[in-house]
C-alpha cells in the first residue's frame, strides 16, 4: 500500500474525509466462506477435524457449505464491485493448494484462487491475500502441529508455492491470521482448533508462529516482484482494569505481555518482553527459542495489519476463570466485563479504544504504517418484508470506528486502509451460523444474497472517501 498524501480535511464543513489513495475493503478467510471441502483434491483441515467433535460448535453447524463462494465466487465479486470496494482480502486454504502439507501444489487448488484473483482485477479489486487463516491441513496436526518445529519450515515453503502461483497479480500478502487466536484459543483454552489446553504448548506455538511469519516473509520476498508489499495481521487490543490499584495495573501489564507483546515485541523489536519471559518462568525456560530466530522473527514487513474488535478487561483474582482467555502463567488474573454499554460476541463496543491502540503501537513501535484488517460487529439481521436488511446497529458500529480512525490518522498514525469485517455472513467458528458479520446478507436455505443497509451505507463512504451522515440510503 503506498503512503496517502497527508490532507488535513477541514471538520467544520465537510465529513471527515480519509487521505487519497486510502484503501477500502472487506475480509472472509477460506474456511468460513468457501465450502466444498472434499473438491478438486482438498484433504481435511484442522477445522474439518475440529468441526466434526460433537459440543465443539453451537447447534453442531459445519462448514461443508459455507456460503458456497468456491462455487458462487464470480457473483460476490460482481457484489464487491456493485459496494465499491476497492480492496478485498481473503485467505487462501493450506489443504486446498497443498494437500499433503508439503512437497507439490496441487495446481487444482490453485487455480481456484487464480480465478478467483483474475475476477477481482477484472472488476478493479486489489486482492489482499491470507496465507493462514488457521486452517491448516489435518495431515500437519497428525504431525504435531504449530507445537512441532518443522511446522515453520512448511508454512515457508506452502508460502512460496503461493507466491509462485499468485505473485505476478497480488500486490498485498498478510502471512498469519491473528495468531494469538492460534496460540491462546487453540492451546491454551482449547476452545479452537485443534483443541488442545497446555500453557507450555502455547507458549512454543506462539514462538513457532514468529518464527513462521519470519520465515514467510523471506519466501515470499525471495518470490515476489519488489513491489509487492507483506504484512501480518495481529489482534492487539488496549487492556483496562476497572479499579486502578497496583495489583491490577501488574494484572494489565500481564495481559498485555500476552496478548499484545508477545506477537508486536518480535516482529517489531527482534526481542520477547523480559516482564513476558519472568512471568511464564514457571511454565518454560522458552529454550524452543534459538539464535537467529528473532532476527528471522523481525524481518521487516511493509505494512501492519491490525484487526480490531473490542479492548481487554482483567483485575487480579479472585474470581471466576475466563474460558475465552487463559492466562498462560497468570493465574490471578481474571476477565471483569464492565457493567454497562453495548456488547458484542467479542465484548464491550468500543470505538475510542480503537484510536487508542493505533496511537499506542505507533508510541511504543514507531511509525510503521497500518491497515485495520478487520473490524466489525456480528448481529442478528433479517431480511425484511421491504426486502431491506436493516442493520442500523452495524451503521452505528461503522461509522463510530471510522471515526475514531480518521482522528488516529489525524492524530500522525499512518494508516493506509479499512478493510471491513465480513464481507458477507458466513461460518463463525465455534458459533456456527449463529453470528452474522456480513455487509451481505446470505439465506442459509437458498444462499440468497441482499446486501444489507451497512453495505449500501459503506459503499457511500467509499465514494465519497469520507465518513457520511448516520442514515443510511435506501436499497437500490
Ligand atoms: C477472525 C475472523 C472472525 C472474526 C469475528 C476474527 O478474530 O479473524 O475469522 O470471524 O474475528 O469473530
Amino acid at each position: 500500500m503506498t503512503a496517502p498524501s497527508q490532507t488535513a480535511p477541514d471538520r467544520r464543513h465537510a465529513p471527515p474525509e480519509f487521505p487519497a489513495g486510502f484503501r477500502w475493503g472487506a475480509a472472509t478467510a477460506a474456511f468460513q466462506v468457501e465450502g466444498a471441502l472434499d473438491a478438486d483434491g482438498r484433504t481435511p483441515s484442522v477445522w474439518d477435524t475440529f468441526t466434526a467433535v460433537p459440543g465443539r460448535v453451537d447447534n453442531g453447524d459445519r462448514a461443508d457449505l459455507a456460503v458456497d463462494h468456491y462455487r458462487r465466487y464470480r457473483d460476490d465479486v460482481a457484489l464487491m464491485a456493485q459496494l465499491g470496494l476497492n480492496t478485498y482480502r481473503f485467505s487462501v486454504s493450506w489443504p486446498r493448494v497443498q494437500p499433503d502439507g508439503r512437497g507439490a501444489a496441487n495446481v487444482k487448488g490453485l487455480d481456484f484462487y487464480s480465478r478467483l484473483v483474475d475476477e477481482l482485477l477484472a472488476n478493479g479489486i486489489e486482492p489482499m491475500l491470507t496465507l493462514y487463516h488457521w486452517d491448516h491441513p489435518q495431515v500437519l496436526q497428525d504431525a504435531g502441529g504449530w507445537a512441532n518445529r518443522d511446522m515453520t519450515e512448511r508454512f515457508a515453503d506452502y508460502a512460496a508455492l503461493v507466491a509462485a502461483r499468485l505473485g505476478d497479480r497480488v500486490p498485498l500478502w498478510v502471512t498469519l491470521n491473528e495468531p494469538w487466536c492460534t496460540a491462546f484459543l487453540g492451546h491454551a483454552s482449547g476452545i479452537h482448533a485443534p483443541g488442545v489446553a497446555d500453557d507450555a504448548t502455547t507458549l512454543t506455538v506462539a514462538h513457532h508462529l514468529n518464527l513462521a511469519h519470519g520465515l514467510g516473509v523471506q519466501a515470499l520476498r525471495a518470490a515476489l516482484p519488489g513491489t509487492a508489499q507483506v504484512s501480518i495481521a495481529l489482534n492487539p487490543a488496549p487492556v483496562r482494569t476497572p479499579v486502578d490499584t497496583q495489583e491490577n495495573q501488574d494484572a494489565v501489564r500481564r495481559a498485555d505481555a500476552l496478548r499484545n507483546r508477545i506477537f508486536l515485541d518480535p516482529l517489531l523489536r527482534g526481542q520477547y518482553p523480559a516482564d513476558l519471559i519472568a512471568d511464564t518462568a514457571h511454565i518454560t525456560d522458552w529454550g524452543f527459542v534459538r539464535d537467529g530466530d528473532l532476527a528471522t522473527a523481525t524481518s521487516p514487513i511493509d505494512v501492519l495489519g491490525v484487526n480490531y474488535y473490542t479492548p481487554l478487561y482483567v483485575a487480579a483474582g479472585p474470581g471466576p476463570a475466563d474460558p475465552y482467555n487463559r492466562w498462560v502463567g497468570s493465574d490471578g488474573l481474571v476477565h471483569i466485563a464492565p457493567a454497562d454499554g453495548p456488547s458484542t460476541i467479542h465484548g464491550v463496543v468500543d470505538a475510542a479504544a480503537l484510536r487508542e491502540l493505533l496511537n499506542r503501537i505507533r508510541h511504543d513501535y514507531g511509525p510503521v504504517p497500518i491497515v485495520i484488517a478487520e473490524n466489525g460487529v456480528a448481529s442478528p439481521d433479517t431480511v425484511g418484508p421491504d426486502g431491506r436488511v436493516d442493520d442500523a446497529g452495524r451503521v452505528a458500529y461503522l461509522h463510530a470506528h471510522l471515526a475514531a480512525l480518521h482522528d488516529a490518522i489525524t492524530d500522525g498514525v499512518d494508516v493506509r486502509g479499512y478493510v471491513m469485517w465480513s464481507l458477507i455472513d458466513n461460518f463463525e467458528w465455534v458459533y456456527g451460523y449463529s453470528q452474522r458479520f456480513g455487509l451481505i446478507h446470505v439465506d442459509r436455505d437458498t444462499q440468497r444474497r441482499t446486501v444489507k443497509d451497512s453495505g449500501h451505507w459503506f459503499r457511500q463512504v467509499i465514494a465519497a472517501n469520507a465518513i457520511p451522515p448516520l442514515d443510511p440510503p435506501a436499497a437500490g
